[in-house]
């Protein structure tokens, strides 16, 4: 694995006109990344990681410092992966060139995480939009469990019509049905047992809505639980149709239930 960290070389390696499928990462490496990755080697191209922590999608300092980093041990993985690239740029090598796309935010970005991460989407589009600048990948891997940032960033590239394709990832899960994600480091035993009695309580009332045949769909009985169990802080929990993107109301929409919430200072986000 060629480890790359300027651009210039972003730009010798481009001269020999490889298909690439990319995989933007902020590092703290799971099986999630591990699946994406695994995924992007069943085609034949050259497969590129990025391990960049973007300050401008963190809406806090502290989050932004407290967010895992483990540079040598996200090496090993992708090295065991054998992986072709690993692109590790410096923050002025991602934020020093002038883009040629207009940064296209569509109206999605206003709900769930919108709503409570004031930013967050610009930022992560505006940085995804360079690394395709940059590297011009054929395709570009991302995980369902960041549906509404996958949605967003499909629409900036249709908007712009930019040649690459997105490929959308299944969300892998612990046996315990908690979703890999890098915040998870920052959890403590009794947090990760109490991330998993949400989701599986968010896993049942999905389950109740189609059983039930509801016809208006709200969490107040399941907020209600939540709170009983110990969970402080909610940010949503809301069905949204996975086709028009609008709030669903009925059983028989094809929906996921969103959340997001916290344990203690750490803020978790899942959809099934
Ligand atoms: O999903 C992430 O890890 C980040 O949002 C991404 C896509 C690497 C952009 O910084």
């Amino acid at each position: 694995m060629k480890i790359i960290r300027q651009n210039k070389d972003i730009k010798k390696l481009l001269e020999k006109k490889y298909k690439f499928s990319f995989i933007p990462t902020m590092g703290g490496l799971h099986k999630g990344h591990e699946f994406l990755i695994k995924e992007a080697k069943r085609r034949k191209n050259r497969t590129m990681v990025s391990i960049f922590v973007n300050p401008k999608q963190f809406n806090s300092k502290t989050d932004f410092k407290s967010y895992p980093r483990n540079l040598k041990k996200d090496i090993k993985i992708l090295k065991r992966l054998k992986v072709d690239y690993l692109y590790i740029p410096s923050y002025r090598a991602i934020f020093s060139f002038k883009i040629k796309n207009k940064i296209y935010l569509d109206s999605f970005s206003s709900k769930l995480c919108g709503k409570f991460r004031p930013g967050h989407f610009k930022g992560v589009v505006n940085v995804v939009n360079r690394f395709l600048e940059l590297i011009s990948p054929k395709y570009l891997y991302l995980g369902n469990k960041d549906f509404q940032q996958l949605i967003l960033l499909k629409k900036h590239i249709k908007k712009n019509k930019i040649p690459t394709t997105i490929v959308s990832c299944n969300t892998i899960r612990m046996r315990n049905l908690l979703p890999y994600s890098t915040r998870n480091n920052n959890l403590s035993k009794k947090s990760i047992k109490l991330a998993s009695k949400v989701f599986n309580l968010i896993r049942k009332e999905k389950k109740l809505i189609k059983r039930k045949k509801v016809t208006r769909i709200n969490f107040l009985k399941l907020r209600k639980k939540l709170s009983y169990i110990g969970i402080k802080k909610i940010d949503y929990i809301k069905a949204i149709n996975l086709s028009t993107l609008k709030y669903a109301k009925k059983h028989n929409e094809r929906f996921n239930i969103f959340s997001a919430f916290y344990l203690n200072d750490v803020r978790l986000i899942d959809n099934f």
